[in-house]
C-alpha cells in the first residue's frame, strides 16, 4: 500500500519525527484493539530523505535527557510492541541494558530505537516530501469544506493529498542572534555534525561555541576532545553553566497530569510553572556534562596548559565575516567591555523557537482563533480552535507551550498526547459518519419505508 492522491485520508501528519511516529503507533494500536479492520486512514510526509532525529547532534557520548520508559508508547500502553524495552528485546540487548543499570540511554541508541519503530510504517510515510501549504480544496465552494488539501514538494515534483484532519509536527526552529547569518564557518548547533564533517580538522586552530545550554556544553566537550591542538572558547552569558533540575519533585512538571493542571489553570498557574521550572529544560546542562567540562579545565590547570577558555558573563553581539576569517564581536556583562575574538569556526548553540504553524496555514490562519496575546487557541485535545467555517481538525504536536505547558516540545508526554489526539480523531470521525448517515435519504442507507 502506498499513499494515494485519490482518497481522502482521515489524518495526514506533517513531519515524521518522534511526535507523529508516536501518533502512527497510537492509531495502529487503536485499530488492533477495535472491531474496525480498516482503522483510521493515515498518511505522513517527512522532508528528510529517511528517518532522522536531530542527527547533527548525535555526538558520541550524548545521553538522553529522559528515562527510556518515556518512549513512543509505554506511558499510553505499557504492553505496546513499540516500547523501548521491545526494541531492546528485538535487538538481543535486553539483559545487557539491564546490567548497565542506566535509565538514560545514549542518543545514538535511542535514535536506533526510533528508526526501528519508524521502519514499521513505510507503507504510510513518504520521505523527501516537504509539505509547503495547507489549503481549502478549490472545489470546496462556499459551504463547509469536508477536507483540507496539502501541497507537497518532492524530488520529482508536487503532489496533493486531501485529509479530514492534519497533525502538524514540524519541530523546533533553530534560533540565531538577530542579524547573524549562518555559512560554512558560522553554524547553528542543529547543523553541527554536518558542517563540522566538511572541515579539515587541521584548519580548525581556534573554535568558539556560543550559549550555556545542553547543546553548547555537549559541543564544547566534543570539540575539545576532537581537536587536541585547538583553542576552544566557550562564550557563556551566565557566570557558569547551570544544572538541569531533574530531581523527582521538579520532574513532576513533565507528568501527564501536569498538562491538565496547566491547561485548566489560571494565568497565574501557568506563570508559576515557567517561573519555578524553566530550569528543568532551558539554558541548563546535565550535571554529568558540567562536571566533565570542569574536570578538563582543572586538568589544564594541573598541567599548566591552556586551550579551553570560558568567557563568562559574555554575549555575542555580531559577527564579521571575510573569506576564511571570522571575527566575533562580544559584550562582556562584567565590565561592559566589547572584546573581539578571531576564530576558524563559530557554533551558535543559541537554542530554538517553538513550532509555529502560521506559515503552513497561510490563508487558513484567518479561521484560527487567537488569545488576547495573539497566540493560537487550542482545545484540550491539541486542536486549533477555528471558526465554524473550518470544521476540519488541525492538531498541533508542539507549539502548545502557552496552552499545554513545558512538555510541548519534549518527548516526556509524547505517548499520552498522541493517544489523546488519536482518540479525538476517531471520535470525530464517528460523529461525522453519524451525521452523514442521518442526513442521507432513507433509500441510500438501504432501508425500506
Ligand atoms: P522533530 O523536530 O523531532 O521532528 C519534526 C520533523 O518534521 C522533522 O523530521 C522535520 O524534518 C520534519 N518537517 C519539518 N517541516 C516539515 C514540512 N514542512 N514537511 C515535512 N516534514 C517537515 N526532548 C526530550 O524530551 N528528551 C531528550 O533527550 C531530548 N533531546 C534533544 C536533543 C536535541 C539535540 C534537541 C535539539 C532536542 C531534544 N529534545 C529532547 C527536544 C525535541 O524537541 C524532541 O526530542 C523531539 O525531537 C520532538 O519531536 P517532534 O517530532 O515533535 O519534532
Ligand atoms: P537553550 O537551552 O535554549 O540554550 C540556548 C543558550 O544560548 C542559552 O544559554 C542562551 O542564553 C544562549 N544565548 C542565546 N543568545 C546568545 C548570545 N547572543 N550570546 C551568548 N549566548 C546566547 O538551547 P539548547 O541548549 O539547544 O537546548 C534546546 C533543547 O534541546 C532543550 O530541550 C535541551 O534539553 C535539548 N537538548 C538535548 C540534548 C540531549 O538530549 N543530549 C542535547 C542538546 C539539546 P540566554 O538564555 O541568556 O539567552
Amino acid at each position: 500500500m502506498g499513499i494515494s492522491e485519490r482518497e481522502i485520508y482521515d489524518v495526514v501528519g506533517i513531519g515524521f519525527g518522534p511526535s507523529n511516529l508516536s501518533l502512527a503507533i497510537a492509531l495502529d494500536e487503536h485499530r488492533a484493539d477495535s472491531a474496525d479492520p480498516v482503522g483510521v486512514r493515515a498518511a505522513f510526509f517527512e522532508r528528510q530523505p529517511s528517518f532522522g532525529w536531530h542527527r547533527n547532534m548525535l555526538l558520541p557520548s550524548a545521553t538522553m535527557q529522559i528515562s527510556f520508559l518515556k518512549d513512543l508508547a509505554t506511558f499510553r500502553n505499557p504492553v505496546s510492541r513499540f516500547s523501548f524495552v521491545s526494541y531492546l528485546h528485538a535487538s538481543g540487548r535486553l539483559p545487557q541494558f539491564v546490567n548497565n543499570q542506566d535509565f538514560f540511554p545514549t542518543r545514538q541508541e535511542f535514535h536506533q530505537y526510533l528508526e526501528w519503530a519508524g521502519a514499521c510504517f513505510t507503507d504510510r510515510v513518504a520521505y523527501d516530501s516537504q509539505v509547503t501549504a495547507i489549503r481549502l480544496p478549490a472545489e470546496a465552494g462556499a459551504g463547509s469544506p469536508e477536507c483540507l488539501r496539502l501541497e507537497i514538494r518532492t524530488g520529482s515534483g508536487t503532489r496533493r493529498v486531501d485529509a479530514r484532519n492534519v497533525a502538524i509536527s514540524t519541530g523546533l526552529v533553530p534560533r540565531m542572534p538577530k542579524g547573524v547569518s549562518r555559512d560554512e564557518r558560522v553554524w547553528h548547533s542543529s547543523e553541527f555534525l554536518e558542517k563540522y564533517s566538511r572541515m579539515n580538522p587541521h584548519d580548525l586552530k581556534s573554535v568558539a561555541v556560543v550559549g550555556a545550554g545542553q547543546s553548547a556544553a555537549e559541543i564544547t566537550r566534543f570539540l575539545y576532545d576532537s581537536l587536541p591542538d585547538a583553542r576552544v572558547s566557550a562564550i557563556i552569558p551566565s557566570y557558569g553553566y547551570s544544572v538541569a533540575d531533574d530531581t523527582p519533585f521538579a520532574n513532576q512538571v513533565f507528568d501527564p497530569g501536569a498538562v491538565d493542571d496547566y491547561y485548566f489553570g489560571t494565568d497565574r498557574t501557568r506563570e508559576a510553572f515557567w517561573r519555578y521550572h524553566s530550569n528543568t529544560n532551558y539554558s541548563v546542562v546535565d550535571d554529568e556534562v558540567i562536571r566533565d567540562l570542569y574536570r578538563r579545565s582543572y586538568e589544564e590547570e594541573v598541567r599548566n596548559t591552556k586551550r579551553l577558555h570560558f568567557l563568562n558573563l559574555t554575549r555575542v553581539e555580531d559577527v564579521k565575516r571575510a573569506g576564511n576569517e571570522t571575527r566575533v564581536l562580544l559584550r562582556s556583562l562584567l565590565d561592559d567591555d566589547s572584546p573581539e575574538l578571531d576564530v576558524d569556526a563559530l557554533v551558535f548553540a543559541t537554542g530554538y523557537d517553538v513550532m509555529e504553524p502560521t506559515g503552513l496555514l497561510g490563508e487558513l490562519d484567518r479561521y484560527c482563533l487567537r488569545d488576547a496575546a495573539g497566540r493560537h487557541r487550542l482545545t484540550r485535545d491539541y486542536r486549533l480552535v477555528t471558526t465554524p467555517e473550518l470544521p476540519c481538525g488541525i492538531y498541533l504536536q508542539g507549539g502548545s507551550e502557552h496552552t499545554h505547558g513545558l512538555t510541548s516540545s519534549l518527548l516526556s508526554n509524547l505517548a499520552v498526547r498522541s493517544g489523546e489526539i488519536a482518540e479525538s480523531i476517531v471520535r470525530r470521525r464517528a460523529e461525522h459518519e453519524r451525521e452523514r448517515a442521518s442526513a442521507r435519504p432513507m433509500e441510500d442507507v438501504g432501508e425500506t419505508v
